[in-house]
C-alpha cells in the first residue's frame, strides 16, 4: 500500500505525468468509456475527465482511490467518475473500454503482475478496437563507474571482515542480488559504454514469462565498471516518449547489477553481456565478458540463501502438505458463502483453536476476508 504522500510525489513527476496528459489528449474523445487502471488518488483519471471522457472507471487495489472519488467531486466530475476498489483482475464493467490508461511499473517495467494485468485489460475489458495508454517500452543496459553503489553494498561483508572473519559467502551473496539506484543516482557521467536495448515489452501483448537477449557493448570512455545498469524509454502513444536514461530524475528508479570487480577499462574497448530477467523482476542473470577476459556469471539465485527443503518445495515435482496457516484458511474458506458474518467466522475459528487469542482471529480472519472475500 501506498500511503497519500507518495502518490502525491508521483503525480509531482512533471515529465511523466505531461507525457500521460499528452497522451490521454491525444485518446481521450469526447464520450470515450475510460478505464484508470491502478488509478491511486486518480490523477490520469481526471486527466481522461477533462479530455471529454463520459465515464471513466477509476480501478486500484489501494484505498486511497477513494480519495479520487472526493477529487472528482470537487471538480465537478462526481457523475462520470465510477470507483472500484480492488483488483482490476477481479473486475467486471457493463460495457467496454475505448481507453484503458494505466502505470503499474513500480520503479521498473518488470515489476509483480504489471505486464498479466495489462494483457488481462486488454483482453477483457477493452473494446478490440480500444487503445491501451502505454504502448510500448524498451529495456536499455549499459556499463557505469557507480563507487557509490560499490561503497553501499561493502557493509554486507566489510563487518565481519573487520573483526578478522572470512566473509567471502556474503560478498558473494551481495554481488549477486539486484537494486535500485535510489540512494546513489547514476548520471549520464557516470556511464562508461554505449547503451544498447535489450528488450522490449509490448503493453497488452508481451508476455513471456522471462526475457533474455545479448547485446555486445563498447566502452565510450576510460574508465572503471562497477555496475551494469538498466533504464526504459516508454512510448505511451505515437511520439509521445519518455525516459529514465541517467540524467532524467523522474519517479522511477534504474536497476543496478553489480560486477563481482571492478574492471578498468579503455575507450574502444568491447563487452558482451548477456541478461536474463523473470516478467515480475525477481529474478535475473547476467553474463559479462569484458575485452579479453573471462565470461562472468552472476544471478540473483546465487545470492539467495536457500535451504534444500524450500528449494525442493519450489519445484514442480514436489508433494506439498498444507500448513497451519492453510489449514486455517481450508476451514474458513468454503463459509465464505455470503451469509456468515465475519464475527460467525471468527467464532468458528476460536472453536477449532480455543487456546488462540481472539483479537489475533479476527485480525486472521478479516484479512481472509480481505483476500478472498467480496
Ligand atoms: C504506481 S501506482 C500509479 C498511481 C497513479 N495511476 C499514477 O500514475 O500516479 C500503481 C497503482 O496500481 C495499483 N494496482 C496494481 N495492480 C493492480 C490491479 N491489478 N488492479 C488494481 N490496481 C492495481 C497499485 O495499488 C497502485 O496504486
Amino acid at each position: 500500500m501506498y500511503s497519500v504522500l507518495s502518490y502525491g510525489r508521483m503525480a509531482c513527476d512533471g515529465v511523466r505525468i505531461d507525457a500521460y496528459a499528452r497522451a490521454i489528449a491525444q485518446t481521450v474523445r469526447p464520450g470515450s468509456v475510460v478505464i484508470d487502471l491502478g488509478s491511486g488518488t486518480g490523477t490520469m483519471a481526471m486527466l481522461a475527465l477533462r479530455a471529454g471522457a463520459k465515464r471513466v472507471y477509476a480501478v486500484d487495489l489501494d484505498p486511497a482511490v477513494w480519495l479520487a472519488r472526493d477529487i472528482a467531486q470537487e471538480n465537478g466530475y462526481a457523475d462520470q467518475l465510477v470507483v472500484h476498489h480492488g483488483s482490476s483482475l477481479e473486475l467486471n464493467l457493463p460495457e467496454p473500454a475505448d481507453v484503458v490508461i494505466a502505470d503499474l511499473r513500480g520503479s521498473f517495467p518488470l515489476f509483480q503482475q504489471h505486464l498479466a494485468v495489462l494483457r488481462d485489460a486488454r483482453t477483457r475489458l477493452l473494446k478490440p478496437d480500444g487503445l491501451l495508454v502505454p504502448k510500448k517500452d524498451r529495456l536499455f543496459v549499459a556499463f557505469a563507474e557507480a563507487d557509490a553503489c560499490r561503497l553501499n553494498l561493502e557493509p554486507g561483508w566489510t563487518s565481519l571482515e573487520r573483526h578478522g572473519f572470512y566473509a567471502q559467502s556474503a560478498r558473494q551473496a551481495t554481488l549477486n542480488a539486484s537494486y535500485t539506484d535510489r540512494d546513489a543516482p547514476i548520471r549520464a557521467n557516470h556511464l562508461v559504454s554505449d547503451a544498447k536495448v535489450w528488450g522490449e515489452i509490448v503493453y497488452g501483448e508481451s508476455f513471456e514469462r522471462s526475457m533474455s537477449a545479448t547485446v555486445d557493448l563498447t566502452f565510450t570512455r576510460s574508465g572503471t565498471a562497477d555496475v551494469l545498469t538498466l533504464w526504459f524509454e516508454a512510448t505511451l502513444h505515437e511520439g509521445i516518449v519518455f525516459s529514465n536514461a541517467p540524467g532524467h530524475q523522474l519517479v522511477y528508479d534504474r536497476v543496478v547489477l553489480p560486477l563481482l570487480a571492478p574492471v578498468r577499462v579503455a575507450a574502444g574497448d568491447r563487452a558482451r553481456v548477456t541478461l536474463r530477467a523473470d516478467v515480475e523482476g525477481n529474478q535475473w542473470a547476467w553474463e559479462t565478458t569484458i575485452g579479453s577476459g573471462a565470461r562472468v556469471r552472476q544471478a540473483t539465485f546465487l545470492g539467495l540463501p536457500a535451504s534444500p527443503e524450500s528449494l525442493v518445495r519450489q519445484s514442480l515435482t514436489a508433494t506439498p502438505r498444507r500448513s497451519l496457516r492453510g489449514d486455517r484458511a481450508a476451514r474458513l474458506l468454503p463459509l465464505l458463502d455470503g451469509e456468515r458474518t465475519v464475527e460467525e467466522l471468527v467464532n468458528v475459528a476460536a472453536a477449532a483453536e480455543p487456546e488462540r487469542n481472539r483479537e489475533e482471529l479476527v485480525e486472521e480472519v478479516k484479512t481472509l476476508v480481505r483476500h478472498y472475500g467480496r
